[in-house]
């Protein structure tokens, strides 16, 4: 992997080159005298895969050099270290495709860390195991991406794979209550609170079991412990996560934050869950915006019509001229089984198996089960041979 570092403090780098360097990894670091208005000349120059600048103020000036080159270079990423935390900055960094915003003096672990995440991103990391990340977002409130994100998730355990549901609407997330009725007995904001313990066993033992092979990694009770649970902290856990599990499924807050955008960032699968009506569609079309902006091809992101019926106003013809290339996937609406599976804290497929809503998402996990291998060499082909 090809970075250039560009600072007008280049000796202060000096230990991160070398950290970054260090093993056997194909990194090679070039360092270049100067500021955010030499980004242009390192893209052209050097087309590496990661530029690191320092920077700490976005005039109009310098983000539109950035734009321009991420325009023009898409899949190099661009990561900004001093730059402010205030959703402002980051929202201007955003837009113009700046892939991370790290604080002056970030720790080499923290430039490591994004550094090693753009090299997942771009396929040049091989990771022990990997399962699959699935990320649920709603384009507005109520759409059902909650409970589409558990229900599914359950599914997928009773298709025999090991699924992990986190809850990362960290002030308010109610995915646990959505289909268990048990207390939880923790949470993520206890695993930031001892991150430096964190491992596999610490991971199973703050989540919730609620079927055989799925479990929930609830959000805090007290909203206040929402700020606890750093990005960092959700990196960390679904390192973890993705070689302890066949699925991870995020329940994802709606704010593109920080924590939001990595989480989505790690997604290998993201749905984008809306109905059929004009301000689920309007949300959705600035939702996909901001998704293209990010870099996420259209594979990557699934439009999900929940509570779809065949005479609905607006189409799924509609939907397409509106929303773009993205793939759309349809469920129909359930109003009493999916109250009833809420109201008693259940999975829907124990309170209505044969239901429409059940059926429709037994499909979906079905399709994103691997089939299985046909049986050869069986008795019953040994037998069909005479
Ligand atoms: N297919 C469906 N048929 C009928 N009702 C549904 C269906 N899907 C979800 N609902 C209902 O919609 C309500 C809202 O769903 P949910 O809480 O999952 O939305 P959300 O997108 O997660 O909202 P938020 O963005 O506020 O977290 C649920 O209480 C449920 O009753
Ligand atoms: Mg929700």
């Amino acid at each position: 992997m090809k970075i250039v570092l560009i600072s007008s403090r280049l000796q202060a780098f000096g230990g991160l080159c070398e950290h970054l360097e260090r093993g056997d990894r194909g990194r090679v670091v070039t360092r270049q005298e100067g500021g955010i208005q030499d980004l242009r000349l390192a893209a052209d120059h050097d087309q590496p895969d990661v530029i690191l600048v320092e920077c700490s103020n976005l005039d109009s000036g310098s983000l539109s050099v950035v734009e321009r080159v991420t325009d023009q270079y898409p899949r190099m990423a661009i990561i900004l270290i001093g730059g402010q935390q205030d959703p402002e900055f980051l929202i201007q960094a955003m837009r113009v495709g700046i892939r991370e915003v790290l604080v002056a003096g970030a720790s080499r672990e923290t430039v490591e860390a994004a550094v090693s995440r753009v090299e997942t991103k771009l396929g040049l990391r091989i990771r022990q195991r990997s399962g699959q990340v699935i990320a649920f977002v709603s384009s507005k409130g109520g759409s059902g991406a909650t409970f589409l994100a558990t229900n599914l998730a359950h599914q997928l355990g009773s298709g025999g794979k090991k699924v992990l549901l986190i809850d990362l609407n960290l002030q308010f997330g109610e995915a646990i209550l959505t289909i268990h009725d048990q207390a939880q007995s923790s949470d993520i904001a206890a695993i930031a609170r001892n991150i430096g313990r964190l491992d596999a066993s610490l991971l199973h033992a703050s989540t919730v079991k609620v079927s055989n092979h799925f479990s929930i990694l609830a959000a805090p009770e007290d909203p206040a412990q929402a700020l606890q649970v750093s990005s960092e902290h959700l990196n960390a856990i679904l390192d973890i996560a993705v070689e302890e599990y066949d699925f991870t499924v995020l329940d994802l807050n709606r704010t593109l934050d920080d924590l939001t955008i990595r989480a989505l960032d790690r997604a290998d699968q993201i749905y984008l869950v809306l109905q059929a009506m004009l301000p689920y569609i309007r949300n959705a079309k600035r939702v996909l915006t901001v998704f293209r902006s990010l870099g996420y091809v259209s594979e990557k992101v699934e439009v999900v019509v929940n509570r779809f019926g065949r005479g609905a106003e607006v189409g799924l013809d509609d939907l397409r001229a509106s929303l773009g290339p993205n793939r759309i996937r349809t469920v129909p609406n359930g109003f009493r089984d999916v109250a009833d599976a809420i109201n008693q804290g259940q999975p829907l497929a124990a309170i209505a198996p044969s239901g429409v809503v059940s059926k429709a998402i037994s499909d979906w996990a079905q399709a994103l089960l691997p089939k299985p291998e046909p049986i050869s060499g069986g008795l019953l082909s040994r037998l069909l041979k005479f």
